[in-house]
């Protein structure tokens, strides 16, 4: 299938290139610069030109923090983009295979060990993850063939993300602080490429959760992080009240994965498994780049 995916150039973009072209796809990748969703006309005038049987849309505006500030920034990418994207996969008759977020789950779980099914109720609290669940809605009542995924915790390539940033502050600072009382599940974009790869072949259409298997909070994923770059730097649990983050963050946002399963396709690897293949394959240099611009902070 020809596969156009946009924010080609994002963490997730990059990965899928490779992923789509390993299952004998023909992916047409296009960068922001080629390719801006926020202008209308743009996805339309793109599709007329590489006539894809699939979109993957990979782009977002994925500043959390800063959404809060940016507001207009943040709907235009991730929800106004998205509906002029699913109307323009519409009236091409391409699928669309559209990226959301575990955030949009930020109340209170309904117990202590739940894994958000595909089936609960939203409830997303700050800008960023109201942006994302109103792209979620364009694409949930749009007129586009649609897999809408949600996944969580995304790292890949040169970042920016949670592996590399923890990698600059333990060597900048010697300790790190970080907080532990929020769940999740960090996800390789090594692992999710190859998942979507194969979803975007199915034609069942709907809703899915890809996510790397197990959960942690970001204190666990920070231990393994300097475990795995072999630093032996402390790292102090804090609260997320203590951490202090403009933007509100979910308290548990682990998810099921029952769709994906249910077309009988194996859940993606742990948690840790990732992270030992990003540490060791595509993260090589971003990793020691991280570590260097670290040291050369420290006091
Ligand atoms: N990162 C995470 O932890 C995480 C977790 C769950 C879900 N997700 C979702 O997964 C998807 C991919 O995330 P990611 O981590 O790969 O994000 P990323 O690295 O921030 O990449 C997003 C890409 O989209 C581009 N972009 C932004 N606005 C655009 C527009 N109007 N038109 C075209 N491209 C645009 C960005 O370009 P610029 O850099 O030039 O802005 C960037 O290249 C997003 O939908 C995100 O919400 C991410």
């Amino acid at each position: 299938m020809r596969v156009l995916v946009a924010g080609a150039g994002g963490q997730l973009g990059r990965a899928l290139v490779p992923a789509l072209t390993a299952r004998g796809h023909e992916p047409v990748a296009l960068t922001r610069e080629e390719l801006d969703l926020g202008i209308a006309g743009a996805a339309r005038a793109a599709l007329d030109r590489v006539r894809p049987d699939v979109v993957v849309n990979a782009a977002g505006y994925t500043a959390v923090d800063r959404a809060e500030t940016e507001p207009e920034a943040a709907y235009r990418a991730n929800q106004l983009a998205v509906r002029h994207l699913v109307n323009a996969c519409a009236d091409a008759g391409a699928a669309l295979c559209h990226l959301s977020t575990d955030f949009v789950f930020g109340g209170p779980p309904p117990d202590p060990a739940h894994r958000w099914q595909e089936w609960d109720e939203p409830e997303p609290h700050g800008v960023y993850a109201q942006s994302k669940r109103d792209g979620e809605l364009e694409v949930l009542h749009g007129r586009a063939s649609a897999y809408l995924v949600r996944t969580a915790w995304l790292y890949g390539a040169a970042g920016p993300n949670f592996v590399l940033t923890m990698c600059r502050l333990a060597r900048r600072d010697g300790r790190l602080r970080v907080v532990r009382d929020q769940q999740g599940t960090p996800t390789w974009t090594g692992h999710l490429a190859p998942a979507l790869a194969r979803l975007v072949e199915t034609r069942a259409f709907g809703v899915y959760h890809l996510t790397a298997g197990g959960e942690t909070s970001w204190w666990g994923f920070a231990r393994a992080i300097v475990a795995g770059v072999g630093l032996a730097v402390p790292v102090d649990p804090i609260s997320t009240a203590e951490f202090g983050s403009p933007a509100p963050r979910p308290q548990r946002s682990v998810l099921a994965d029952g769709a994906w399963r249910g077309l009988g396709e194996a859940p993606l690897p742990a948690w840790e498994v990732g992270l030992s293949g990003y540490l060791a394959e595509e993260g090589t240099g971003a990793v020691a780049a991280a570590l260097a611009a670290g040291a050369a902070a420290a006091p």
